[in-house]
């Protein structure tokens, strides 16, 4: 019988644990952490990232200021508004939520924050510091997912760990994490849309993680008896029997899978809770490490 992994049981104990913190920090005389987010335009899941960002914030005892601005914002705008929030002293961490829209270089702006403000981890300089094993702000999903596995007590040393997906905020830095001694101590394989021997990789793994965006693409036969199962999918799958007309999909044939595993984290309640909890952390660490 498999164990579930529960984020949203995890996340919630965590942001208890941040709020205790925080009614410490303020019972000495400390100001509260503040997290600053940017969002431009109205895209749909944005602006639900963004509300449960604000509402983590209030869960932890944190200030929040939410900046919004229409799409035909500038990229010099929104330049001069980095800018600022890198210079103020009251802010300890912000977010530019992305996509962006296209007119606007998100590399670009990506680039302007302030490592030290930079929570989402997503700046060359934390990438850089994290892969060379440095103090850093470790983005919100991978360091989500260690932090399951750590309080789940999965053994990842000496562990096979295969990562389905190469992107920039889930594929690439996961593998630099579960590889690093100090974190997950794995030997690490990451298989892409162009992986020939996929099916032979996952089926040798003692944790698979996958983030390849392709709803119900891991199958049984893919999986080891035992095996640990973190699903990082949230495919928006239209369905005519919800409110809102859709619902997320993972990328992990649960029902088939599941029966197989050791452990599986579920979707939705796995690893998207911790993916906004994370951010708490980091911003509760930014305060910690750099506040003036
Ligand atoms: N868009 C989707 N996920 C994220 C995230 O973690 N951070 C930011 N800034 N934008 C996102």
């Amino acid at each position: 019988m498999y164990s579930l992994i529960d984020g949203k049981a995890t996340a919630a104990t965590i942001k208890a644990e941040i709020a205790e913190r925080v009614e410490e920090i303020v019972k000495n005389g400390g100001r509260r952490p503040h997290l600053v987010a940017i969002l431009v335009g109205h895209d749909g899941g944005s602006e639900t990232y963004v509300k449960n960002k604000v509402l983590a914030c209030e869960a932890c005892g944190f200030k929040s200021t939410l900046i919004r601005y229409e799409d035909d914002i500038t990229e010099e705008e929104l330049l001069k508004k980095v800018d600022e929030l890198n210079h103020d002293d009251s802010v300890d961490g912000f977010i530019v939520q992305l996509p962006l829209p296209k007119h606007i270089d998100e590399q670009r702006i990506n680039e302007a924050i302030d490592w030290k403000k930079d929570v989402d981890g997503f700046t060359p300089v934390n990438v850089g510091r994290m892969s060379l094993g440095l103090p850093s702000f470790v983005s919100a999903t991978p360091k989500g997912i260690l932090e399951l596995l750590l309080r789940y007590n999965i053994p990842t040393s000496g562990k096979k760990c295969v990562i389905l997906g190469r992107s920039n905020i889930v594929g690439k830095p996961m593998a630099q994490l579960m590889m690093q001694k100090q974190w997950g101590d794995s030997t690490v394989v990451v298989c892409h849309s162009h992986s020939p021997q996929l099916k032979e990789e996952t089926r040798s793994a003692d944790i698979i993680i996958a983030a390849i965006g392709r709803p119900d693409f891991v199958t049984a036969d893919m999986v080891k008896p035992g095996a640990t199962v973190i699903d990082v999918g949230t495919t928006r799958v239209p369905d005519a029997s919800r409110k809102n007309g859709f619902r997320l999909n993972g990328d992990v044939k649960f029902d088939e899978v599941a029966p197989l595993c050791g452990f599986i984290t579920p979707v939705p309640g796995g690893v998207g809770p911790m993916t906004i909890c994370m951010l708490m952390t980091n911003t509760l660490q930014a305060y910690e490490q750099f506040a003036k």
